[in-house]
C-alpha cells in the first residue's frame, strides 16, 4: 500500500458487561478488537473523496460540498455521514482517495460501523495535518450513527473503537465520558467470542423503540424524583417509584437498574480477579437482556444456552444491540477446543445456523501509520 499516504485504523469492539445502558447514562465495560477498520488514504488535489474497498468491486465517489446528499449509499453511507459530521464541526475536509479494510464483521454485533466511522473521521484529520483528539471523534461518530445511519445509539461503541487500549476494558461512565482502564486478565479463562450467524435486521427499529422507552419511563419517574438519567436510579428507589410504571417500561427499568448494578460488582470482581464472579454476572445479564429487555431471540438465546450448558464455560451472554449478532463466553482456556465444538453443534441442531468464532485480540483504538 505505498501508494497512499497513511494507514489509519479503529476497532470493533466487544462489551464484557452493561448492555442497552450507555444511552441512559449508565457506565459500561467495552474493549476493543484486533479486528478493524482501516483506510488507507492520500490527498488527491480535487474537492472529492473516493472510496474503494479491498473486498468490493464497488467504487463510490462523494462530493466535498454534498456530503448530505449520499443518505442510504449501499456502500460508502457511513464514510459519507462521518465526513459530514466532521465538516459541520467546522474541520475542512481535504480531497482523498480512501481504500477501505474492514476485518470487523458487517452485523455481527462488533460495531463494524463505529470502526468505519471513527476510522474515516481519523483519517480525514491525519491529512489536515490536525492533532488527533480521540474523544471528539468519537462524538461526531456517534453523531453520524444517530443523524446520518439512523441508528439512535449511545457513546459506548465509538469511544471503545477510538479510545480502546490493548489488553485492557474499559470502565467508561456515559454521563461523564470519564474512563478508568482495567487490565483484563482472566486467569484461566479465555473469551470466546461466537457470531450466532442470524441476521439481525430487526436492530434499528427495535433499538430505536427500546430508546424511546428509556426515555418516556424517566420521564414518568422525573416526576417523582430528581434524577437526570435512569442510571441514577436506585434499586430501593426502583422498587418505591416503579409502581408508576405501565409493565413493560418496568420491565425496561429494571434492566437499566440490575445492570448498572451488574457493572459495579462486575468491576470489583475483575479488580479482585474473582472470574466465577464476573461469569455469574455475564449469565445474569443475559437473562435481563433476554426477560426484562427483551432484545436476545431464539438464536441467541439458543447460542448462549449451549454455552452454559458446559462445564466449562462460567458466562455466557448476547453482546451489542441484540436480536442476534455476536456473544461472549468465559470459558477454561484448556477447554476451550471441546467448548467450541460442541456448542457449534448444539446449536446448529438446535437452529439450522453455523457459528463462528473469531481468533481476535483486545487492541488499541485509533491508531496511525504514516506510510
Ligand atoms: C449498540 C449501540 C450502543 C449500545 C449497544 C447496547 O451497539 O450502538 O450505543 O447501546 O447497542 O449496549
Amino acid at each position: 500500500m505505498k501508494e497512499y499516504d497513511y494507514k489509519v485504523s479503529a476497532a470493533g469492539r466487544i462489551n464484557l458487561i452493561g448492555e442497552h445502558i450507555d444511552y441512559c447514562g449508565g457506565k459500561v465495560m467495552p474493549a476493543a478488537l484486533s479486528l478493524k477498520n482501516t483506510v488507507y488514504i492520500r490527498t488527491n488535489g480535487t474537492n472529492k473523496i473516493n472510496l474503494s474497498w479491498t473486498t468490493l468491486p464497488d467504487k463510490v465517489t462523494l462530493d466535498i460540498d454534498k456530503l448530505e446528499s449520499y443518505n442510504g449509499l449501499k456502500y460508502g453511507n457511513y464514510q459519507a455521514g462521518a465526513a459530514l459530521m466532521w465538516q459541520r464541526a467546522g474541520h475542512k475536509i481535504i480531497g482523498c482517495d480512501m481504500l477501505q479494510d474492514c476485518t470487523v464483521p458487517f452485523g455481527s454485533g462488533l460495531s463494524s460501523s463505529a470502526a468505519i466511522e471513527v476510522s474515516t473521521i481519523a483519517a480525514l484529520a491525519t491529512i489536515a495535518g490536525e492533532p488527533l483528539d480521540k474523544v471528539d471523534i468519537a462524538l461526531k461518530a456517534q453523531q453520524a450513527e444517530r443523524e446520518y445511519a439512523g441508528v439512535n445509539c449511545g457513546i459506548m461503541d465509538q469511544y471503545a473503537s477510538a479510545c480502546g487500549r490493548k489488553d485492557s476494558v474499559m470502565l467508561l461512565d456515559c454521563n461523564t465520558l470519564k474512563c478508568e482502564f482495567l487490565p483484563l486478565r482472566l486467569g484461566d479463562y479465555s473469551l470466546v467470542i461466537t457470531n450466532c450467524k442470524k441476521p439481525h435486521n430487526l436492530i434499528e427499529s427495535k433499538y430505536n423503540e427500546r430508546r424511546e422507552e428509556t426515555d418516556r419511563a424517566l420521564e414518568i419517574l422525573q416526576q417523582k424524583l430528581d434524577i437526570s438519567c435512569l442510571a441514577e436510579l436506585s434499586l430501593a428507589q426502583f422498587k418505591t417509584y416503579g409502581t408508576a410504571l405501565s409493565h413493560a417500561l418496568k420491565k425496561r427499568v429494571e434492566h437499566i437498574v440490575t445492570e448498572s448494578e451488574r457493572v459495579r460488582v462486575a468491576t470489583l470482581a475483575l479488580k479482585a480477579g474473582n472470574i466465577e464472579m464476573l461469569g455469574e454476572l455475564l449469565n445474569k445479564s443475559h437473562a435481563s437482556l433476554r426477560d426484562n429487555y427483551e432484545v436476545t431471540g431464539r438464536e441467541p438465546d439458543a447460542l448462549v444456552e449451549a454455552a452454559q450448558s458446559q462445564s466449562c464455560c462460567i458466562g455466557s451472554r448476547l453482546i451489542g444491540g441484540g436480536f442476534g449478532g455476536c456473544t461472549i463466553s468465559l470459558v477454561k482456556t484448556n477447554g476451550i477446543d471441546e467448548f467450541k465444538e460442541f456448542a457449534y453443534k448444539t446449536y446448529l441442531k438446535a437452529t439450522g445456523y453455523k457459528a463462528e468464532f473469531y481468533d481476535t485480540e483486545i487492541s488499541d483504538g485509533i491508531s496511525v501509520e504514516k506510510l
